[in-house]
Order: structure tokens, then sequence, then C-alpha cells
């Protein structure tokens, strides 16, 4: 007999004998009738079992999590429970069956636990049967079967790549794997499918795409694992417009299909440096405005000593205004908002507040014609609050950036269930690195520079600009792609702007290399992070919910307790030693 979902039991079955499966959740004895809530995938249904039937004495000594198979009628409830969707019938059970016990769980099986999360990833399996963790499963499941069935009908093929596969240049560090047959050799763990689905368009597969595991040994954040999914897409003979109206269409299906919600296309594009300079980061969160002001101008001739210096030295000065808070922030508040911006290195926050009496920790310092430039700079009104940073470029647009977001955060600047998408465009293809001193790809080496830039691949590195493009939603980088450099003297050239030796290409990449001579198409693509796209679609900001068996911060897995050591023989097999220094 198929299972039932307990929960599609309601008023229009009343009458029907039923069998249902489950958990019991929760057990209570009323007035000598006992119920039981039992939960099966989709949620609770109500058992009651009656004294003096033979289901009774069975019922009694269930526990939480037993596992039972009860039969019985589909009744009307005298009180109806509206907070569940089978809330307006109960089940008087006929007959019960108990299929297995179990141990006393490590912590409450429900919505409002307050068990800690290492507890909950330990007994993951069972944080599983909470329906808050389980509906995210689903829903993960519902997208990629949007996706697959919409990128279908778009005359894309599905196709998998390696797993076990040289190294991918995506900027993170790879995991690696021993060779046992070669000894002393290692395969990488695919950072991205990059270069195969490269090679794919090189193979005349025209449109791919994959539901692909990627491996990026990195930094973990509240929105990165160390191995999480992406829906890569390629496409042949296409340029950066194409493959943004493809994926955008993507998108827009998916909120359709999984949210009811119509995105209203094509999305707004936006510069890289407009991003920067606007909203201080490259995946800009426009849900609220708070937009970051350059009031450099007003202080080109100051006498306030730290404003003056900064700017002989180059530097700039640049401000938010939070509307009509004033009064909002105190002298405790603000010094916590200047803690938080030296976590971006940021030297201080300069404030103003504008009310009846100017005050603030530079407002005795502003000369009577900076305060007017300023307010109307800045249109001021009464009880606006500005905060200013006065840095080099890249410090205050950081640090503003991020204050920004905090100020929405605090101050409730975000609607619930808002989503705000844009596309960032024209990247810089190369970013310097201080470490390196030197330039490197903003993207991957493959990335093709704007026609107009080709020129400068080699001899204006930091005005150069790439056919890169970034979907962005609600603040989250969710997807980023290019069009690839499919021109081989193009390719020359970007390898020697990375400074790479021919020895260097050809180990790195050289199998690559030569695929590119054998009429390569035009191609570019995207990949979105499709660990990201179920967080935002199910509102969560920790992206371990909508992962089954996800990784702590330090990359472990707390329930199977990996990485961990390996036998002795094996690591003979592999010719490997450890270094226990
Ligand atoms: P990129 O490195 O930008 O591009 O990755 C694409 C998207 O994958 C998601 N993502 C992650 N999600 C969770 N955890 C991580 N550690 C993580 N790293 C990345 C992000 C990101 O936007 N090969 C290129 C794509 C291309 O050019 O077509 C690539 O991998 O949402």
């Amino acid at each position: 007999m198929k299972k039932i979902m307990n929960t599609t039991l309601n008023i229009k079955r009343v009458g029907e004998v039923v069998e249902v499966y489950g958990w019991v959740a929760k057990k209570r004895n009323l007035g000598g009738l006992l119920f039981i809530d039992l939960r099966d995938r989709s949620g609770i249904v109500q058992l009651v079992i009656r004294p003096n039937t033979t289901a009774y004495e069975l019922a009694e000594t269930l526990k939480n999590e037993y596992v039972i198979k009860a039969r019985g009628k589909v009744v009307e409830r005298e009180k109806k429970n509206e907070t569940l969707k089978s809330g307006e019938i109960e089940i008087e059970v006929e007959d019960l069956v108990l299929l297995n016990k179990s141990l006393e769980v490590p912590f409450e099986i429900s919505d409002s636990t307050t068990a800690l999360e290492d507890t909950r990833l330990k007994y993951r399996y069972l944080d599983i049967r909470r329906n808050s963790l389980s509906e995210k499963l689903i829903t993960r499941h519902k997208i990629v079967l949007a996706v697959r069935n919409f990128l279908d009908k778009e005359d894309f093929i599905e196709v998998e790549t390696p797993i076990l596969c040289k190294s991918t240049p995506e900027g993170a560090r790879d995991y690696l794997v021993p060779s046992r047959v070669s000894k002393g050799k290692f395969y990488a763990l695919p950072q991205s499918p990059q270069l195969f689905k490269q090679l794919l368009m090189v193979g005349g597969m025209e449109k791919y795409f994959q539901i692909a595991r990627c491996f990026r040994d990195e930094d973990l954040r509240a929105d990165r694992q160390p191995e999480f999914t992406q829906i890569d897409m390629e496409m042949s003979f296409v340029d950066e417009f194409d493959v943004m109206a493809t994926a955008e269409k993507l998108v827009a299906h998916v909120f359709k299909e999984i949210k009811g919600i119509d995105i209203s296309l094509p999305l707004m594009k936006m510069k890289y440096d407009d991003a920067i300079d606007k909203y201080g980061s490259d995946k800009p969160d426009l849900r609220f405005d708070l937009p970051i002001e350059d009031i450099t101008e007003v202080f080109i001739n100051t006498g306030i000593e730290f404003l003056k210096s900064n700017i002989d030295n180059g530097g700039i000065i640049n401000a938010i205004v939070a509307k009509n808070c004033a009064a909002n922030y105190s002298r405790k508040e603000i010094d916590k908002l200047t803690d938080y911006v030296k976590t971006y290195k940021a030297k201080g926050l300069a404030y103003i507040k504008y009310e009846d009496e100017v005050t603030g920790s530079i407002a005795k310092l502003l000369s009577e014609n900076e305060l007017n430039a300023l307010i109307n700079r800045l249109k001021l009104e009464k009880n606006d609050m500005v905060f200013i940073i006065s840095d080099k470029k890249s410090i205050v647009k950081t640090a503003l950036g991020a204050l920004r977001c905090k100020l929405a955060r605090d101050l409730n600047l975000i609607k619930e269930g808002d989503y705000k998408l844009l596309w960032v465009t024209d990247f810089p293809a190369f970013e310097w690195s201080e470490e390196e001193n030197r330039f490197m790809a903003t993207h991957h080496p493959f990335t093709s520079p704007k026609d107009e830039d080709v020129d400068k691949l080699l001899n204006d590195k930091a005005h150069c600009y790439s056919k890169a493009y970034d979907i962005v939603i609600n603040g989250y980088e969710a997807g980023g792609g290019s069009v690839r450099i499919h021109d081989e003297a193009v390719q020359e050239k970007m390898f020697e702007a990375l400074e790479l030796t021919p020895e260097q290409i050809r180990e790195k990449f050289g199998f690559f290399v030569d695929a590119l001579k054998y009429g390569t198409p035009p191609h570019g693509g995207i990949a979105f992070g499709l660990d990201r796209l179920v967080m935002l679609l199910t509102e969560t900001e920790n992206i371990r919910d909508v992962i089954a068996f996800p990784k702590t911060a330090s990359a472990s897995d707390l329930m199977s307790e990996c990485p961990n050591t390996v036998d002795e023989i094996q690591l003979k097999e592999l010719g490997i030693a450890i270094d226990k220094k």
C-alpha cells in the first residue's frame, strides 16, 4: 500500500478509514483519552486513542520518536487547530502497530528547539526530522527541479564532469586527493567545472548545464561551505547580454515557481565602479537606500587637520545620512558603530547630528561655509544623522558599505520578503595583490577583456575591464560568470599580463590551451550558487540550513567526525608520511 502524507488528510476525508505512519512527536493523556501528534515528512496529524481498546495498551507505552503505524477513521475535531495543516481533523485509532523504538533523543525535535547548533549537527539525522529543516530540503529539491525543467526547455543539455581532476584556477586553495597508482601525484577536487564546460563548447555541445558539486579550501563564512553546489551553465555563439538574458529568465522562473513572485525583467545593470562608489560593495543590497555620498569637495580647503592631511595624501571623505534618526544615537551606540567600522580598517567614525543645534564629533570644527555646503550637498533635514569616514578610498568604501548594511538592519529598514535583484557588470579584469605585489586576474584567466580594453592588457591593467557579470540578490552574490576568451592571440596576451611563463602555462593548462586552437566558438556562461539561491528563497542567513549534511566553520562534519586520521597501511599505499611536527 502506498503511504499517504499525513497532512493530506483534511475535512473532505472525514469518514474514510486510513492508515498513517510516522514518529510520535508528542503524547498527552486528557481525561483518559490518549492524544498522539504523529509526525511524518509533511507535518503533524493528531491520533486519538480511546480507553478499553486494544490500541490503548500499546499507546500507553509509546515514547517520543517511536515509529508507529495507525489505522483508523478520519473524524472532524471538536476543537480545531489552525496552526496545523491537518488541524480540522483527527484519526480515531482502531489499530496500532509499533514499528520501532527509539532511544531518548538528545534534544527536543521541534521548530522551537533551543539545542545548540553543534548538538544538532552531531545528530543531523534527528535535526532533519524538524519541519523547518526538512521544508528547506524540499524547497531545494523543487528549485533544482524548476531549474532542470527550464533549462531543458531552453535546449540545454546536462552533462556531468569529473570530480577527480587537475586543479582549476578559481583562486581558492584546492582539496587534493593522492593517487595510489601514480605515487607522489595528486588529483584536485574541482573548484568549479570551468575548464570542462569550456571544453564542452569546443566539443560542440552549444548549451550545457550541470548541478555541479564544487570544492574550495577557503575561510568559511555564513554563506560559504567548503563543499557547495553550483548551477553551472555555458553557451556558445553568445555575448554577455545573451547569457545575462537567459540567466535572469531562469531566476525569474525559479522565483515564480517557488515563491509565486513575479520578477520584472530585464534586471537593472550597475557597473562595478558605480556599485563601489555608491554602495561600497560589488554586491549591493538595494532593499534599502542609504547611499554613500562623496563630500571630499566640501573639505578641499578645510582647516580640520585630520581631514586636510587625508585629502593631501590622496584620500577621500564620504558620508552616509540616516534620515530622521539623530535622536536614536547615544554616545554608546556611536562608540559601538565606531568599533564596527574599525574592523574594516577605518581609523574612526566622525558624525554630525543635525538637530536644532548641530552637534557631533566634528560639529565644533566645521566652518559656517562647510556646514552650509554639507547641508546643501547632503540635503540635510532636521534630525538627520550623518556618519563620515575620511581615509584612503578602498577603506572608506568598504567600511561605509558595511556600515550601510548594519544601519539598515539596526533601523529595521529591510522589509520582510522583499527581493532586489541586479546585475553588477564591467568588473576590472585585474586586482592588485598586496601580498604578491602584482596584478592578479579578478576572475579566472579565461575571462574576456572588453573589446575596447584588449590593448590595456599589457600596459594599463588598472583600467582594463572585463566582460564579467555577477547577479546580486539582497546583498548576496548569487552567481557570476563571463564571456570567455576564444581568440588565441588575446589568450596569449592575458597569460603574459598575468606574468605566466610558457612553461607555467603548459604545466597548468597546456591541454586546455591546445583545445582552444581547434575551432573554439565564441562562448560564455555563468554559475549560480545553488545553496545561496536556496538560502534566499527560504529566507535563512545560515548556509548550513539548506544543506543536508553541512560542515562547521572549521570545515568538519561533527556527525561522522571527519576529517579523520587514516590507517598507516592506507598512507603507505599512497606513499604518504605524516609530518607530526
Ligand atoms: P564563482 O567563483 O563566482 O564563479 O562561483 C559562482 C557562484 O558560486 C557561489 N559560491 C559559493 N557558494 C557557497 N560556498 C562557497 N564557498 C562558494 N563559492 C562560490 C556563489 C558564486 O557567485 N567558474 C565560475 C563561473 C563562471 O565563470 O561561469 C565560478 O565558479 O554564489
